[in-house]
């Protein structure tokens, strides 16, 4: 049975939009939030980051999925039947290798995943039925960091989280403590969380990773001027904004930005709003932070998770911990 959570109308999903964009954009320094990439572009573009070169968090991260599935399995269940949920699936696309492996290990599974986008849970619910014998899905829509609700496991079952493409990074430290603190509200004692953690390294690497040579990331974020142009009657000249990624040492972030390399009066309509910039003036787009293993670990233990066990690969650029409900 599938149960769609209603998401908001296309109008209250407008007005989100329009009260994020004013608050924004007249805040001092300017700012968009990133949730506002994602519209069918965005998320297409997306996609094609993730398969650059220069981007090695989901490779890296599904490197260490494929390598270690039947432990995190092992670890996650402890003898009992799993069921799978997972916050912001998308496609699941790298979640497919973990169901497989949970269907086969205990003849069927449950898996529900969670995503703002209703249409990216039919596609991954018809994928993964046609592709993955044994599992069922029983997707729910809604925007996650607003509060989600999951039922109790059946007795003798453990719900498995999954939180995992670095998701948390794009939250700042108050709101990610608040996210996890509400995933284990939704769990009980010994079920668990699998969080996907990026982690800090080398700083050309990070700066290459969101500023590759196809110009992949940039066109992803000058998307965003292109979504408020045609989403609200907005005048801005893409081509006289520049992409312009900071690592941040201090914050532990990377930061996208888009400089207006021009002094530029911009006109956003339906708002009713008229902007000034001045010249190198940037919109500040996106944070991404990267965490230390210690740093990962005591944003799980404050969110009432006892550390279980941590995944990483041969460079530790990244990591998967598994948390247990406590
Ligand atoms: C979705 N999120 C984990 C990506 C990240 O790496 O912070 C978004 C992204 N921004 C630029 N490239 C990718």
């Amino acid at each position: 049975m599938a149960l769609a959570i209603p998401v908001p109308t296309e109008s209250l999903a407008g007005e989100k939009v329009a009260r994020a964009v004013r608050a924004g954009l007249t805040a001092q320094p300017k700012c968009l939030p990133p949730w506002l990439f994602y519209d069918e572009a965005g998320s297409r573009l997306f996609e094609e980051i993730t398969e650059l070169p220069e981007y090695y968090l989901t490779r890296t991260e599904h490197s260490i999925l494929a390598r270690n599935a039947a432990e995190i399995l092992a670890r996650a269940s402890a003898g009992e039947r799993l069921r799978i949920a997972e916050l912001g699936a998308g496609s699941a696309a790298k979640t497919r290798l973990l169901l497989a492996a949970a269907a086969e290990q205990q003849g069927s599974l449950l898996y529900e995943p969670i995503d703002i986008s209703m249409t990216a849970l039919l596609l991954a619910q018809a994928h993964i039925e046609r592709e993955i014998p044994g599992v069922r899905v029983r997707p729910f829509a809604m925007d996650y960091t607003n509060g989600f609700r999951l039922d109790s496991p059946y007795p003798g079952e453990r719900r498995l989280l999954l939180y995992i493409g670095s998701s948390i990074g794009n939250f700042e430290p108050e709101e990610s403590a608040r996210i996890l603190g509400k995933m284990r509200a939704q769990l009980q004692p010994a079920d668990s969380l699998l969080l996907g953690v990026d982690l800090v390294k080398d700083e050309a690497a990070l700066l290459r990773a969101y500023d590759d040579a196809a110009g992949v990331t940039a066109a992803f974020n000058k998307n965003l001027l292109i979504r408020l142009n045609r989403e609200m009657g907005a005048d801005f000249e893409p081509d006289a904004f520049a992409h312009r990624v900071v690592w941040n040492r201090t914050r532990s972030r990377i930061e996208m930005h888009l400089e207006s390399l021009a002094g530029q009066r911009v006109h956003i309509a339906a708002l009713d709003l008229t902007l000034d910039f001045r010249c190198g003036e940037t919109i500040h787009t996106e944070n991404s932070y990267k965490y230390s293993q210690g740093q990962a670990e005591q944003m799980l233990t404050r969110a009432g998770f006892a550390p279980a066990a941590c995944w990483t690969d041969p460079r530790a650029w990244f990591a998967v911990w598994l948390g247990v409900a406590s």
